[in-house]
């Protein structure tokens, strides 16, 4: 079973503040106030969109199978399998077009009776000012309907303190 080339399209925003304001009562050998200049960045929302390489086979395959689906479910739903991955992200559709990033993880077959993978994945990206930013995703991607959003958890450089949408 094979993910193929899936547009991974998404909406960002990004932003530098806490969610949780500081107390006069909160314990100070652990936790401190963050200086309000690093936290009164405007917000920025962007919109990325690029193409998912899932390569499952031949010499560069780069999703990789590191747990078997259950035997029960290796024709139907493949429950229980799990692949490692380390997928291109291209600009376009074809595999040899421009190389943006990569899509680091894992997913799992978590469903007995259709295909429903769970994917945890990050995405660094290698573009100008995105450069070694990257930007987390877990969610379930039930790959048979035809629209598919997967929540981003969280990122990191760029992406500090992210949030937002992924559709596929
Ligand atoms: C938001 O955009 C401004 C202007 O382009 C930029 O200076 C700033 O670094 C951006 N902030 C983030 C968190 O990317
Ligand atoms: C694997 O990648 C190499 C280098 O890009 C390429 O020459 C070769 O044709 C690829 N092999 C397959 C099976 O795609
Ligand atoms: C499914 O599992 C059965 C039993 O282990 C095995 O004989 C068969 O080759 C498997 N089929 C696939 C497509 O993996
Ligand atoms: C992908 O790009 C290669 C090399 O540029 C080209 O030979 C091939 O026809 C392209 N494939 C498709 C489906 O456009
Ligand atoms: C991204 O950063 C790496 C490491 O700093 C550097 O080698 C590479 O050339 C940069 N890529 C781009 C497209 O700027």
């Amino acid at each position: 079973m094979a993910l193929k080339t899936l547009i991974f399209s998404f909406l960002v925003l990004s932003f530098h503040t806490l969610t949780t304001a500081a107390t006069a009562d909160q314990p100070s050998f652990f936790v401190r106030s963050i200086d309000r200049e690093m936290t009164e960045k405007k917000e920025n929302y962007s919109h990325f969109r690029f193409y998912w390489q899932d390569i499952v086979g031949g010499a560069n395959a780069t999703s990789i199978p590191i747990i078997e689906s259950i035997p029960k479910f290796n024709l139907t739903s493949t429950f229980g399998l799990t692949r490692v991955i380390d997928n291109a992200l291209t600009v376009g559709p074809n595999r040899t077009s421009k190389l943006v990033g990569r899509a680091q993880g894992f997913y799992v077959s978590t469903s007995q009776t259709e295909y429903d993978f769970l994917m945890i994945q990050t995405f660094v990206l290698f573009e100008g000012v995105y450069n070694g930013s990257s930007i987390t995703f877990l969610a379930r991607n039930p790959i048979n309907e035809k629209v598919r959003e997967l929540p981003v958890v969280g990122g990191v450089g760029r992406f500090r303190f992210a949030k937002g949408i992924c559709s596929c």
